[in-house]
């Protein structure tokens, strides 16, 4: 296959069994080493504890994990993978990165920019290549063809249509290393690989609070609660994902436009912008800004949550980032659909308003939901605080 030519990629369905084995799901115990599938010839970090994977190597990991986690572009169907090509002398001479179903893989997409130099040269790949025959050919055959002598990659591919491609490589005299930075590029892919086993979006729900609880002063405003170092980091994080979900009562409250901004507030291309998802049995006015052209917006008419995310997952939406208000909130979490919790703390108070969730129908506190803290950080005047579900 040329290296110019597009790799289509096949929509990717997993069993019980392969599912648990998706990078980023299953962890033996917290910070322990993902489970990792062998394969002859291929020298594996992860499993042998050997370090072989030269520093220039390590260092292409590392940019190749940021290529991967770069903004835009459905998830769909795939997961992020970036790509470095260096040469013998350890230099960096191409980058790639998969933008989506129907786009290059990372791979062919660094071949492209690489060109002749790729001969002789090392590939480091957050995902192993694939080997699989679909309408144009497997990346394991365009690298062999491009003269590549050494593959490093990050995590598996557990696809079984697209798996094998490390034992296809040796096969080929092309001298491979697996599990180089295994754990920090299965963490791009967490909210997909989650989305891939339980046939439904990952749900990160966002909030600012006041220190006493409150997501809205009694007249019904909120801006802003916090202050601009964490509302950068939540345009960060929207970025992150594929779908911002409100309920209509933020759409009229607010008139959001729902967009993630650059750090000096231009919206980015509309090409690159999540979905906007407005859920509820009200109508959007046709001038909400929500409905303008700066990004797509899908209206879900429903009040049902596992409806609306079946409907996100069918348009091929992975991970949604759910901004409230606390109503729609309440109900995710009531039925144990939320995920994530990031929660930006002000150091204020409001004494009344609007509780940052709903009633959740919790009389006693034996039965509060609880969250596994996994993160604390001060953002300007502002706290940070990253929640799991547990269980
Ligand atoms: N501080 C923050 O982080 C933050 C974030 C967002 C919003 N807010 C504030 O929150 C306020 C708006 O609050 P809100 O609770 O009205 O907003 P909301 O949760 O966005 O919208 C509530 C509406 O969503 C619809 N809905 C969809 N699914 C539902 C379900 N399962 N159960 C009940 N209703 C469902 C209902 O409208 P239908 O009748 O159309 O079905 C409901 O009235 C505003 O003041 C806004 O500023 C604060």
């Amino acid at each position: 296959m040329h290296a110019d030519e597009v790799v289509v990629a096949e929509p990717v369905t997993y069993d019980a069994e392969q599912a648990s084995r998706l990078p980023g799901v299953v962890r033996v115990t917290a910070g322990a080493t993902q489970r990792h599938v062998e394969s002859p010839g291929v020298r594996d970090r992860t499993t042998r504890g050997t370090e072989v994977a030269s520093r220039a190597e390590q260092a292409a990991m590392r940019r190749a994990i940021e290529l991967a986690r770069r903004p835009g572009g459905t998830l769909g169907s795939n997961p992020r993978v970036g790509c470095v090509v260096l040469t013998t002398e350890g230099e960096s001479v191409a980058e790639g990165y998969h933008r989506g179903p129907g786009t290059a893989h990372a791979e062919i997409d660094a071949l492209r920019q690489a060109g002749g130099r790729a001969s002789g040269a090392t590939v480091v790949v957050t995902l192993e290549p694939c080997h699989h025959t679909g309408r144009t050919g497997p990346c394991t055959r365009a690298l062999v063809d491009a003269g590549v002598r050494r593959v490093v990659y990050a995590a598996a591919d557990l696809n079984p249509t697209a798996a094998g491609g490390a034992q296809a490589l040796t096969a080929a005299g092309v001298d491979v290393e697996a599990g180089v930075l295994a754990d920090e590029a299965a963490a791009v892919n967490e909210a997909w690989s989650f989305a891939m086993l339980h046939q439904r979006p990952f749900v990160t729900w966002k909030f600012a609070t006041t220190a006493d609880g409150r997501a809205a002063a009694a007249d019904g405003t909120s801006r802003w609660i916090t202050g601009p170092e964490a509302r950068s980091d939540v345009h960060l994080r929207r970025a992150m994902c594929d779908t911002i979900l409100v309920g209509t009562g933020t759409v009229i409250a607010d008139n959001p436009r729902l967009t993630v901004r650059d750090a000096d507030g231009s919206p980015l291309p509309a090409g690159l912008q999540p979905l906007r998802a407005v859920m509820g049995l009200t109508g959007v006015d046709s001038v909400a800004a929500v409905l303008d052209d700066a990004a797509e917006t899908v209206l879900l008419s429903t009040r049902d949550p596992s409806q609306a995310l079946k409907e996100l997952f069918a348009l091929d939406r992975r991970h949604v980032w759910l901004e409230g208000g606390p109503t729609l909130a309440a109900a995710f979490a009531a039925a144990g659909l939320v995920d994530e919790i990031i929660a930006y703390v002000a150091p204020a108070l409001l004494g009344a308003g609007l509780n940052a969730v709903a009633d959740l129908g919790i009389a006693t506190i034996d039965a509060a939901l609880r969250y596994e803290l996994r993160d604390v950080t001060r953002l300007g005047d502002d706290v940070r605080l990253v929640m799991r579900g547990v269980g």
